[in-house]
């Protein structure tokens, strides 16, 4: 008679054959060894060290995942943002985005992210005057965006303004004190807009604006962008909402690149300012947050609709992406692409319809009918249509990302502070699958033949 898992009870490492029931667990074979382990399964995964039993000899440091671009590797536990890919959903703590871009504000949402419930009217009152209190810079900051080129790009200015604030405030190095976190989230969230508005003024050759925290988060940053010589600059309102609404749908969206890169820098006990800044970075290329830039440029290249079938040509022969479109976890429409369409509608009553638009949902059309982008479930993403919006409002291309990276900071700060309250925080350091030259000796210069190197 033959062996099954059941009759052995199977525990790591014992030989067997055949399949295995058993509840919130899996049976592995190691069929180099034909040995079996049970593993268990916690909240839908196995931890990856579980696998390191999995040995083929003495000696053998284990069986690994090899999973680049973490595909499939859950690095965290968190409680902020839960997000359903295939069903195109999006939820804070809990709460629909689509309920929270129709009744709250940014701030509100800030503070639910960061606290995990909403506020009440007081609380909300509280956190909107500590935030607004650090809105203002040290003089300093004036000196070293002076010291930037007349065309620097405004993500660049941010990220190092943003890593120069470690040096004005040494005790954010206390990453382990609640109260010294604390601090320094609300004090990157209250200046994030100052550092944004100044960059986009520095570019313009216009003197900064100090911000009035009586007008509120939005209208106070719109102030510092658009204030010329009128005695009170006058935010329209419909204009501000919509941009709030927008810093709504951008204020996290879990593990993505930026945001792992936050809890990657900060694992190392690294102070706010450089974290953030690295988010920074990762948040620019256009892969990433940069990708709102790259659709307006392209729908600038495009420019008559006559020309959309030759870019869906190029495109579908892997020439080019269609940037905008696609997305690591949404194989559904972005249910965020979907509100901005709807923001972008009232932004337009105000603003003057932007023509892009028109051009956006051809192009989204026609994707959408065409077999290549069906099959590899490519929709539109959130930056497919925020551009054309910005852009709209009177923003230029090289500011866009900038406008993500300031709702963004909140989710980054709320998975760090995460991070630091997990027991079981640990330094982020992947392993490798070492596939170079084995062991060699030296060999002396006059002795080396020329080996041209790959270009
Ligand atoms: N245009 C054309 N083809 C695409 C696109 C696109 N935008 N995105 C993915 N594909 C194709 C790939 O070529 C690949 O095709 P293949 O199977 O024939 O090789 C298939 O779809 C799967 O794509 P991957 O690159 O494996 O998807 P991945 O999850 O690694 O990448 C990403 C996701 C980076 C967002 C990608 O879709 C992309 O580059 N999009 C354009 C840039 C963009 O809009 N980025 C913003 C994302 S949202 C955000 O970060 C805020």
């Amino acid at each position: 008679m033959e062996t099954t898992v059941e009759d052995l009870k199977p525990e790591s490492g014992t030989v067997v054959k055949g399949p295995q029931k058993n509840d919130e667990t899996i049976t592995v074979v190691d069929n180099r060894t034909n040995r079996v382990y049970t593993i268990p399964i916690v909240e839908g995964a196995i931890r990856a060290t579980d696998l390191r039993q999995i040995q083929c000899s003495l000696g053998d440091p284990g069986l690994m995942t090899y999973d680049p671009g973490y595909i499939n590797t859950a690095a965290c536990r968190s409680t902020i943002t839960y997000l359903d890919g295939d069903s195109g959903i999006l939820r804070y703590r809990g709460y629909p985005i689509e309920q929270l871009a129709e009744h709250s504000t940014f701030l509100e949402t800030a503070y639910l992210l960061l606290h995990g419930e909403l506020p009440t009217s007081e609380q909300s009152d509280e956190w909107e005057r500590a935030i607004m209190a650090h809105s203002m810079t040290h003089e300093n900051i004036k000196k070293f965006l002076d010291g930037f080129r007349y065309d620097a790009h405004p993500m660049g200015i941010l990220m190092s303004t943003v890593a120069a604030l470690s040096t004005f405030y040494p005790e954010s190095r206390n990453v382990s004190d609640p109260a010294c976190r604390r601090m320094q989230m609300v004090r990157l969230i209250g200046i994030m807009p100052t550092l944004a508005a100044y960059a986009y003024r520095h570019r313009l050759s216009l003197p900064y604006i100090t911000p009035d925290p009586e007008l509120g988060y939005t209208k106070n940053y719109m102030n510092m962008l658009w204030k010329r010589l009128e005695p009170k600059y006058v935010a329209n309102p419909v204009l501000a909402r919509a941009l709030d609404v927008l810093f709504i749908l951008h204020a996290d969206h879990e593990q993505n690149c930026s945001t792992s890169t936050m809890r990657s820098v900060g694992s190392a006990d690294a102070d706010p300012y450089s974290t953030t800044a690295a988010a920074i970075a990762a948040l620019s290329g256009p892969l990433h947050g940069g990708a709102n830039e790259e659709v307006l440029r392209m729908l600038e290249e495009i420019d008559t609709r006559d020309r959309i079938p030759g870019i869906i040509a190029q495109v579908k022969a892997g020439q080019r992406k269609l940037m905008g479109f696609g997305h690591r976890v949404y194989k559904n429409y972005d249910p965020r692409a979907r509100i901005i369409k709807q923001v972008a509608e009232k932004v337009f009553e105000v603003t003057g319809r932007n023509p892009k638009i028109d051009i956006a949902l051809e192009l989204e059309r026609i994707a959408l009918s065409d077999e290549y982008f069906i099959s590899r479930k490519l929709y539109p993403n959130v930056d497919f249509y925020s551009g054309i919006i910005y852009e709209a409002m009177g923003f230029t291309p090289d500011q866009f990302t900038v406008l993500f990276g300031i709702p963004r900071t909140v989710g980054w700060l709320a998975q760090w502070d995460e991070m630091h309250r997990d027991p079981g925080k640990k330094i982020a350091r992947p392993r490798q699958i070492y596939a170079g030259e084995p062991h060699r000796d030296f060999v002396p210069i006059e002795l080396r033949g020329r080996r041209d190197l790959a270009a």
